[in-house]
């Protein structure tokens, strides 16, 4: 706690909380997160419990709205989502303007952000109606988005949604469908696409959560924000961590290698880390982690790879769990450590990695950012900070410097 008074002459008192490591900037009633205890619960209910017994939409109603909903409350929230998968026409063209290899996220900031050209009726956020209208949209045509995104980049032609479909299956049909063909969804690649979603649904004021609150504080439009969100996902620290941490599995290659690597994440004259390893705030295994490497289970027996990445990265765990450096900092296994096995597995290239974290964390952007806006004590967010430059001083002339 810093007295400014006694520094500058200003009033008041504040906190420098670098990181905002002990800072609460809201009351929120979505995210419950015990990090001591690896727990992590969306409005009351465990993840795990989610993640093997509900469907992502059910977990998009209830962030939305108070509880889990009913079988016709899911459908008509189902039905909903699905009349908003389309995109219109000219947001196709966005997608020509990009260069080829460019970075899906990079496409996935420009175009989300674009659509707030497109939707002046739902932009009123005082009105919680347009505010819903906005937040399904932005759901609904996630997946069409990204989807695009991943054709652009190898030169296929977009696919419209096919709205007879789930929510992961329709996602996997516009990525992998090729408008020749029929394309089957395999049920068990939609369960795990589903329960991938799930798990990346909502983790209280992340970064980027954090980031669309900031952004909507301000008033601006719901598209624009989540844009915002998407910036700020983008980064190796947040939700490029998945493709960081199966680009280092590739990189080890063999579990031979493994000690060399622990080493180096050691070694602080290094700036190496285990990417996919430790979090802010789990001082314990990430509850996600665990689902995540069932189901990666599940995957590889399922479509018969044997995919040595898989190896490295079960060796590496047990090797990091039992190495001191690790216990004394309590570096776990976080969500991303595994995801990026399943996805690969199922044919995503690594770049498309963090874009299905976004696709599946809209859900709790839009979730947070509704609440926020709804909280009669919201206001702009505004932080402070500790100045330390130079005090006033007279101004030099060029001449004179
Ligand atoms: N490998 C090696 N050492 C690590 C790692 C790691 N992955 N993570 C943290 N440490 C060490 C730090 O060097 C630091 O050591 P020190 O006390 O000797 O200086 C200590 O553990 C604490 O680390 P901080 O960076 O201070 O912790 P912070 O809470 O700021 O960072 C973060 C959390 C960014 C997730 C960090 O653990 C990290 O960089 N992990 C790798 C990237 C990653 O997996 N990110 C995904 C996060 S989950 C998500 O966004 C979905």
């Amino acid at each position: 706690v810093v007295d400014i008074r006694k520094l500058y002459g200003q009033r008041g008192v504040f906190t420098y909380d670098p990181g905002f490591t002990s800072t609460a900037s809201c009351e929120s009633k979505l995210t419950y997160i015990d990090g001591d205890a690896g727990v992590l619960l969306h409005r009351g209910y465990p993840i795990d419990q989610l993640a093997e017994q509900s469907t992502f939409m059910e977990v998009a109603y209830l962030l939305l709205n108070d509880e889990l909903p009913n079988a016709e409350e899911l459908d008509r929230f189902t039905y909903t989502i699905s009349r908003h998968t389309m995109v219109h026409e000219q947001l196709a063209t966005f997608f020509r303007g990009f260069r080829r290899d460019a970075h899906p996220m990079a496409i996935m900031c420009g175009v989300v952000g674009a659509l707030s050209s497109f939707y002046h009726d739902s932009t009123d956020i005082t009105d919680p109606r347009q505010r819903m209208i906005a937040s399904h949209r932005l759901i609904a045509k996630m997946p069409t988005l990204a989807a695009m995104a991943y054709k652009y980049s190898v030169g296929q032609p977009f696919l419209y949604p096919d709205n007879t479909l789930s929510y992961p299956g329709n996602f996997l049909r516009m990525t992998f469908g090729v408008p020749a063909e029929k394309y089957e969804v395999d049920p068990l690649i939609e369960q795990a696409m589903d329960r991938i979603f799930i798990l990346h649904a909502d983790h209280e004021q992340n970064a980027s959560t954090s980031t669309v609150r900031l952004a909507g504080s301000s008033g601006a439009n719901p598209f624009a924000c989540i844009a915002a969100g998407i910036a700020c996902l983008w980064g190796p620290a947040h939700g490029g961590a998945n493709e960081a941490a199966l680009n280092m599995l590739r990189e080890i290659g063999r579990p031979e290698r493994i000690p060399e690597y622990i080493a180096r994440a050691k070694d602080k004259d290094d700036p190496f880390r285990l990417m996919g390893f430790g979090h802010r705030v789990y001082k314990n295994y990430d509850p996600r982690a665990k689902v995540m490497q069932k189901t990666a289970n599940e995957v590889l027996d399922k479509l018969g790879v044997t995919d040595p990445v898989f190896d490295v990265a079960r060796e590496l765990e047990q090797i990091a769990l039992k190495d001191d450096y690790f216990v004394e900092k309590k570096l776990y296994p976080n969500v991303d450590f595994y995801s990026g096995v399943i996805l690969s597995a199922i044919g995503f290239p690594t770049s498309m990695f963090t874009v299905l974290f976004a696709l599946a964390r809209t859900v709790g952007w839009v979730a947070q950012w509704n609440e926020m806006i709804a909280d009669p004590d919201q206001k702009i967010g505004r932080p402070r900070q500790l100045y330390v430059g130079p005090t006033q001083r007279d101004y030099v002339p060029l001449d004179k410097r």
